[in-house]
Formats: structure tokens, sequence, C-alpha cells
């Protein structure tokens, strides 16, 4: 991570909820604990519900103590910070609520000086997050605009910025992302707009461009001529539990396919950057998703756990799919005919992200004794057990050549210790008040990865499996069609962790 961001305000709308108790004023925590939040940073938490600052405040330190990466006992940074958290209660959609929220800001400005006292008397730079449902977002950033708080200030000198931070999902479909994509753009350049994808801050994600961009031997197989296929598996123990109502509007496709599933897709299929600034990594993902051939009815899978209409919130016919598998073609040069299998659910056999790169075979048998070589893997395995795993094959010991599979593994926890990975909202926030968008999604990311799911979105009544299983038979037949299988290299790990609906996040 760099350096210390300019001195800032974070305006947290859904202040009392969720996601601000679990993970963002945690991850403010730990950066504190890092030394690498602005001194003179403040928080000022919006929300409906009554609270005094002191009960916010003790609300957001039981999500400290709970989730922060730094334990507050090892790091006591809470004394010396919890002063800069004020509440506001106030209606996302009453204008009084931004007059006061203005009036707060101000005085703020001139108590700690965030503003005038580092440079020429205008506002201080303000973050506005949303960590709030979908619905409220159009209100919230109207009113922003119409009262000016959307505008970088700093005087005449345009110094001093403002940005807004907005949560998934983005829009339900194609058509609503566009209109809201409008609607921001109404209030705020696209500059100044962070949309997050918490996958996207998740640092065995950004080492997929590390481990593509900064090593020479893997860049020249990664294409048609050596890559037999691609699997990119995120699985989750949890069910759906108490956040039905919030599913039924969404399904896997719209929850975990649109962001962060393609994300994963388009870091792994694009070409190299020129640099690795916002406009030049978004460009080339931008580019993977134009490529991305619309899947046909048969490249996809999709599933319902049994047990799932039962959940609170689900309506008793619902065929919203907890489970989808999908398999996608790439139609450019790199990646022709390569087929990509991306597969996603609920109440799975395993709580495990990873992705592998599964090599062709070799293209002749030298040792008949081998029936069968495994072919060579790459495998990355992006939570719980952080590691990159590369498979082949050597000579058993003894007489005669008789080869076995065997793996070179590195494990981040091994090579950098248990605690060294930060949370993705820490990597989130800090590039949001530092002003890098290269982690957060572009609105043409967004239009066209709905593009792409919409067609697939609601095909009929999923197939049903049981929890616990990975998933529908069906998914495994649509992988066995070309002679492959679904390859859980990182499932295995020992440590394969295994957490319950409450890890669930919810926006408040
Ligand atoms: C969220 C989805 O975006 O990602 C959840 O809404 C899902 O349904 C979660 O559980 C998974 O995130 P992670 O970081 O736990 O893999």
């Amino acid at each position: 991570m760099g350096v210390q961001p300019a001195p800032s305000t974070i305006v947290i709308f859904g202040a009392s909820g969720d996601l601000a108790q679990r993970k963002l004023v945690p991850a403010l925590h730990s950066l504190a604990c890092d030394d690498l939040l602005p001194g003179r940073v403040r928080i000022v938490g919006v929300a409906r519900s009554e609270f005094s600052d002191e009960e916010f405040r003790e609300h957001l330190y039981r999500g400290i103590e709970a989730y922060a990466r730094h334990e507050p006992r090892t790091c006591q940074m809470w004394s010396g910070l919890s002063d800069a958290y004020t509440y506001l209660v106030g209606a996302y959609d009453d204008p009084e609520t931004y007059r006061r929220l203005r009036e707060r800001l101000d005085e703020l400005d001139a108590a700690v000086g965030t503003g005038a006292e580092i440079g020429d008397g205008g506002p201080s730079n303000r973050l506005f997050y949303l960590a709030v449902p979908p619905s409220v977002y159009e209100p919230i950033i109207e009113h922003l605009g119409a009262s000016g708080l959307n505008r970088g200030g700093g005087g005449d000198s345009g110094q001093r910025w403002a940005r807004i931070v907005i949560e998934k999902p983005f829009g339900y479909d194609y058509e609503s992302a566009r209109a809201l994509n409008e609607r921001v753009h109404r209030a705020f350049e696209e500059d100044q707009v962070l949309r997050i994808d918490h996958y996207l801050g998740k640092e065995t994600v950004q080492n997929i461009l590390a481990f593509r961009f900064a090593n020479a031997i893997f860049e020249p197989l990664w294409n048609r001529q050596y890559v037999d296929h691609v699997q990119i598996s995120v699985a989750e123990t949890v069910v759906v539990g108490r956040r039905g109502g919030y599913y039924e509007s969404a399904g896997v496709l719209r929850d975990m396919f649109q962001n962060h599933l393609l994300q994963l897709l388009s870091l792994m299929a694009m070409e190299p950057p020129a640099a690795l600034n916002a406009n030049a990594l978004r460009d080339e993902k931008v580019k993977v998703l134009q490529a991305v051939r619309p899947p046909r009815t048969e490249d996809v899978v999709l599933g319902q756990y049994a047990g799932y209409l039962g959940e609170e919130g689900v309506k008793p016919e619902s065929k919203v799919p907890t489970y989808a598998a999908v398999r996608l073609y790439i139609d450019n040069w790199r990646w022709q005919g390569v087929p990509f299998y991306l597969q996603s659910g609920k109440g799975l056999a395993s709580q495990v992200s990873e992705i592998t790169l599964q090599f062709k075979r070799v293209p002749h048998l030298l040792f008949p004794e081998s029936a069968s070589p495994m072919p060579n893997r790459l495998v990355i395995c992006i939570q719980p057990d952080e590691a990159i795993q590369l498979r082949f094959e050597i000579k058993q010991p003894g007489s005669g050549m008789r080869t076995a599979p065997a793996d070179m593994a590195f494990a981040y926890s091994e090579r950098f210790g248990d605690a060294a990975l930060p949370e993705a909202y820490e990597r989130l926030l800090l590039d949001a008040l530092q002003g890098d968008a290269s982690l957060f999604a572009r609105a043409d990311e967004i239009e066209l990865a709905w593009n792409l799911i919409d067609p697939i979105a609601e095909l009929g009544t999923p197939h049903r499996y049981d929890v616990g299983t990975w998933g529908p038979d069906e998914a495994t037949r649509l992988i066995a069609a070309e002679g492959c299988s679904w390859a859980y290299g990182c499932a295995d790990a020992p440590s394969v962790a295994k957490r319950d609906a409450g890890d669930e996040v919810s926006l408040g």
C-alpha cells in the first residue's frame, strides 16, 4: 500500500447497517493500525435509525472487536479515533438531511481544519460511501448533486475532491444499470465514481496481475496453444439464510457472476495493459467482456438447493437459482476455442474460491506404463487458503518409467505469515481515498457484464441439489462433455474453513 491519503471526511450512508459494522469500520480501524489513515480523517455516519454519537460508536466498536484484522486489544487505536465518528439521523430522500449534512461537514472542517488549515479555506476532501440498499442509491445521488456536495472544492484552486463509492448490486440488469449510470453521471464525473467489487480488493485476485505480468515464464503459455480450458469456481457452504428477500431479486447469476466471476475471468483473460493505471487496466478488461460470446442455453446449468424454498422471504414457487455453471468462450486470437467454465453456488460442499488453468496433454505418450499422465494444472487458490500450485508429472521411484503427479506449491501464510493479508475493504477504502480507481468497476464494464448475464439470469426451473454437495449432476455433465471435470484443487487443503450464514453481510 502507498502513502497516507490527504485529510478527508468519509460520509457513510447506511452507517447503522451490517456493512459498516462488519466491513467498513473494521477496515478503517486496521488501516489506522497500519498508519495508513489520514491523521485528520472524520467519519460521519448517516442512517435512519436513531443513535446518539455515543451509541453509534459503541455499535461500531463491537464490529471492530468481532471483525477487524487488527484486534483492538493488540492495536489500541480506537480510543484516539472514536471521536472522529459522528452520527446524523435522517431520511435519504429528505433535502433536510443534506442541508444538515452540509452543516455538519462545514462544522467539522472548521473544527479540525480538514479544509481551511491545509490550504485555501475550501471544504475538505469528501468520500461519500453508499452502504445502503440499491433502492435508495438514486435519491442519495440526486440529493448530493442538488445540494452541491458532489463538487470538489477548494475555493478557486479546485484542489479538494468529492468522490462517491457505490456498492453492488449496481443495477438489476443492463437497462437498470445503464439508467443508474446516467443518474450517477448527472451528479458526478466518471472519475469521481468508484463502483465496488470487493473481489478486486482481495490480495489473491490482485496477485493474478502480478503472477501474469511480473513473470516471463507463464505468459507464453497463457493462450489457446497451450491451455486446454480454464475453471473459475466460487463455492460457498453458506446458505441464503436471512438474506432471502434480497436473494429472491438476485439469484446467483446477478449476485456473483455479473460482478465477481466476470471480474476474475477478465483478469485471467486480459491482454497486458501498457501501464498499471485505472484506465489502461479497465480498457483491457472491457475488451475481454466485449469478446465473450453470449452463452447459449446449453452452456448454462442452473441449480437450487433443496430447502431454499423454505428460507425466510423466499416465494414458495421460486425458480431463483442458488447455483450456476456457465461455459463461456472468448472470441479473440488468444482464447479462440478455449472453454472457460465458471461455477458458483450456495450450500455447496466447501467454502473455496479457486481458478484452474488446465494445460493441454502431451502430444505423444512416451511412457506406456503410465496409462494417462495427468495434464499440467496451475491452480490459484483465492480463498480461504491463499496459494498457488503447479501440478506436473514426475517419475515414480523404482524400476520402469511410471509417472505420478506432484505439486509445486506456494502458500501466502507460509511465506508472509497468517496476518499478512489485508481485508479487501482495507485496500479498497484506501484506494478510494487516494483516488485510484483501478480496482473499481467502470460504467462500461458494468454494462457489458450485465449484457452477458441478462439472457441467462432466468432460464426456467433450476435443477435441485442437496446442501453439502457440489451442485446438480448436470453441472458435472456440462464440463464432462468435453472430457474435463471440476478440479477443486484448493478445496482439499486441510484448513478450509466452514463459515455459517452469520458471516453474510447485508446493506443497512
Ligand atoms: C457478495 C454476495 O457479493 O459476495 C454474497 O452478495 C456472497 O452472496 C459474497 O456470499 C461472497 O464474498 P466472499 O468475500 O465471502 O467470497
